[in-house]
């Protein structure tokens, strides 16, 4: 069972942790299970699934981000479970077994990745049939409404034009995606999408000082979040769509 830590009832992270403690729980009989997480950073998810007793290798192309990885694992007391690996997204099979893995996570790295259909099929080419990948694609949808909520109306119309989702020459992201561009790049990788969830479907819109200000604001903005995560047209418009495939 994963704990539910301060930073899983963040608006920013609880609809995915939602998700994966439930895919967690489905496999609580199989005991410890062997996760990877691409370009995991700095073990935001790996460390607190280490901490629940499972093996987790991040691969992570930043020799920065994998020290701070491991010192986060050495403090937590889960530095024996945590396996930092410099390495590619796009080619984890040159350091992670084929089939080998029970869960694969990918949040936030489709977007920056060389080639997002090689990285796909690197994490359908290692995970085990029935194993599952937790993936949290940037939504152009809410790049749109945010550009256009900052007066940006031209960027905001260049990103509806653009196939990638782009404001600019000057967005650093190098693409985006819909629920229907990522369900299909995982697809054609051979993982089956059984969950589309949209996260911070209005947290990042609400202002901060109201937030501080109202006794209970944010239990109540947590409960709309998750309530709201699975229904489009909400789900749609979030900040980021997580998607949980499964290796067929
Ligand atoms: C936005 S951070 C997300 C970190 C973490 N997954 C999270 O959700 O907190 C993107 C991470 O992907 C890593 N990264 C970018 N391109 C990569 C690639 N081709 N292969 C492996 N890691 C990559 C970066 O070094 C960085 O740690």
């Amino acid at each position: 069972m994963v704990e539910r830590t301060r930073a899983q009832s963040s608006p920013r992270t609880a609809v995915v942790w939602e998700v994966l403690r439930a895919e967690l729980a489905r496999r609580d009989a199989d005991g410890p299970l062997r996760i990877v997480d691409a370009g995991g950073g700095t073990g935001g998810f790996a460390v607190p699934l280490a901490r629940s007793g499972h093996d987790v290798t991040v691969i992570d192309a930043s020799p920065d981000a994998l020290a701070a990885l491991n010192r986060r694992a050495a403090e937590a007391g889960v530095a024996d479970r945590v396996r930092a690996v410099q390495g590619d997204a796009d080619r984890m099979l040159d350091v992670v077994a084929a089939g080998s893995a029970d869960l694969v996570l990918c949040h936030s790295v489709l977007e920056h990745v060389d080639d997002p259909a090689a990285a796909a099929s690197s994490m359908a080419g290692i995970l085990r049939t029935g194993g599952c990948a937790s993936v949290l694609v940037a939504n152009r949808a809410a790049t749109v409404l945010s550009r256009a909520l900052g007066g940006h109306f031209g960027q905001a119309t260049a990103a509806l034009a653009s196939p990638d989702g782009r404001w600019g020459p000057a967005d650093t992201t190098r693409r985006r995606f819909d629920a229907t561009s990522a369900e299909v790049l995982l697809a054609r990788a051979g993982l089956a999408v059984e969950q589309i969830h949209g996260v911070r479907v209005v947290s990042d819109l609400v202002p901060g000082a109201l937030l501080d200000s109202e006794p209970g604001a944010l239990e109540a903005l947590l409960a709309l979040e998750l309530a709201a995560a699975e229904l489009p047209p909400y789900r749609d418009i979030a900040t980021q769509l997580h998607l949980l495939a499964r290796r067929t």
